[in-house]
């Protein structure tokens, strides 16, 4: 499993009026990579973007674009989020029928290729397609919003993901409701990319923020 802690803010929460600055701002304060949460109304109730802004936001920042895709048919707009520069793309099991074939399409474009899982969903399955995979996205709230608080049994799930990969290369990412106050715990379970979208956007210091994500996660 790759150890280095990566704290990727997303900008779900970011101000939409200001959205790019919001990108440099976060990269400025000691982001990792730029968690991107894409959303089309259909997979998952709410609206977010695609690629057109990410392609906008690409210039203004060098950090890994980190792209997390809750709709419903991913494979009609992969080589969009690819040449809109995604370093990673991810896309739910929920939504694939051919997953391992969306896996190698992501490879051959390029990025890295994720997959997420809903909290309700096992993580059998994953186990056939470890060799296709860079980052495995465990969902630590329901997809959709922003803000919502951590569920705590996404630990074992974490722990089991990590238990299932073994020595293989894969970042175990976990994603909705981090906070200074949880993230100990998911880096303990196994967890190595923390998602933080409320915890990150708000009050005054972004820097202040992040640092004490990343300084509980590796208390
Ligand atoms: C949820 C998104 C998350 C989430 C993070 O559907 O994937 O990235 O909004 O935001 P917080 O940290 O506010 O839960
Ligand atoms: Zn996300």
């Amino acid at each position: 499993m790759t150890d280095t802690l990566i704290i990727a803010p997303s900008i779900l929460a970011a101000d939409f009026s200001r959205i790019g600055d919001d990108v440099k701002a976060v990269d400025t304060a000691g982001a990792d990579w730029i968690h991107l949460d894409v959303m089309d109304g259909h997979f998952v109730p709410n609206l977010t973007f695609g690629p057109p802004l990410i392609k906008a936001l690409r210039p203004l920042s060098q950090k890994t674009f980190d792209t997390h895709l809750m709709v419903s048919n991913p494979d009609l707009l992969l080589a969009e989020y690819a040449t809109a520069g995604s370093d990673i793309i991810t896309v739910h099991a929920e939504a694939c029928q051919h997953l391992d074939r969306t896996l190698s399409h992501i490879r051959e474009l390029g990025c890295k290729a994720g997959v997420s899982l809903n909290p309700h969903t096992p993580i059998d399955g994953l186990q056939h397609v470890l060799d296709r995979l860079d980052l495995i996205l465990v969902m630590t709230v329901n997809p959709g919003f922003g803000g919502q608080s951590f569920i705590d049994t996404m630990l074992d799930k974490i722990a089991a993901v990590k238990a299932m990969i073994g020595d293989r290369p894969i970042i175990i990412e976990a994603d909705g409701g981090i906070t200074a106050n949880n993230a100990a715990k998911v880096f303990a379970a196994g967890a190595r990319a923390l998602v933080a979208g409320s915890a990150v956007f708000k009050g005054t210091s972004y820097a202040e923020n992040i640092t004490a994500i990343r300084a509980a996660a590796a208390s």
